[in-house]
């Protein structure tokens, strides 16, 4: 069953503050998202009209769908928050159709999109919630489509957890449950324990922040990159 929406909006009190403090370090791994998504699109160029939209699920301020937009793509937002839709909408391209819903169950029709991208979102749900968001994605996807997550990842070396010492005072700011799902996402293996879980094909394509955040593509059955 999907999450009850929350009764109160999470994201209110920081939705204005969200860009200026933390566009300077997370605008490098989502530029490299958007490349990622471009990537993962090349193959339905090869077909008639033009490439399937994107999706960027939990858009927050809409900081991605620029960064997907710039690449020319068709972009759609979706987030739970209206104050962060609204931020979104106030600061971005009206070329970007922002919708509020629940990424657990959007409500789109099954395969509308030829890629779904989440970034640092699922962190901050419960287990069952991101085992959700990750089949409504799937289920989302055109055949041949990718899924791209970008999120913490507990890194190997010492410099990575420094950086994560930081990363864990932004989370513990954001309340005590986002916390204890964060601390308890990194505890039980990140985006790596979550996929291999639900033996869905997936490739760790990047890291960043001396490895304490990483970029994944997940790919539909039998539609492996070689
Ligand atoms: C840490 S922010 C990340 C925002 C954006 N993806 C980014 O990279 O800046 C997490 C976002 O996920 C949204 N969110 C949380 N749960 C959600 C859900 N069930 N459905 C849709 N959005 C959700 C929050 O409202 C918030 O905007």
């Amino acid at each position: 069953m999907s999450e009850d929406p929350p009764r109160t909006d999470e994201y209110q009190g920081c939705a204005r503050l969200y860009d200026p403090l933390l566009n300077p370090l997370l605008d490098r791994p989502r530029r490299h998202v958007a490349a990622l998504v471009e990537h993962c699109l090349r193959p339905f160029a090869k077909s008639e009209g033009p490439p399937p939209p994107v999706l960027d699920l939990c858009c927050g301020t809409g900081r991605q769908a620029v960064f997907l937009l710039e690449r020319g793509l068709r972009v759609h937002g979706l987030d739970l928050s209206p104050a962060m839709l609204r931020t979104a909408q106030r600061t971005t391209s009206p070329r970007i159709n922002y919708v509020h819903g629940n990424a657990a169950a959007t409500g789109y029709a099954d395969r509308s999109f030829g890629c779904v991208c989440v970034s640092l979102a699922l962190h901050e749900k419960p287990p069952h919630t991101r085992e959700e968001i990750l089949e409504e994605s799937m289920r989302l996807l055109l055949p041949g489509g990718s899924l791209v997550l970008l999120d913490y990842r507990w890194p190997e070396s010492a410099a990575g957890r420094g950086a994560m010492r930081l990363a864990s005072l932004v989370e513990r700011l954001a309340g005590a449950e986002h916390f204890a799902n964060y601390r308890q996402f990194l505890a039980g293996g990140g985006i790596r324990a979550l996929l291999g879980a639900s033996r869905l094909p997936f490739r760790r394509v990047q890291t960043f922040f001396h490895g304490s955040m990483g970029l994944y593509r997940v790919f539909t059955h039998g539609c492996e990159e070689a």
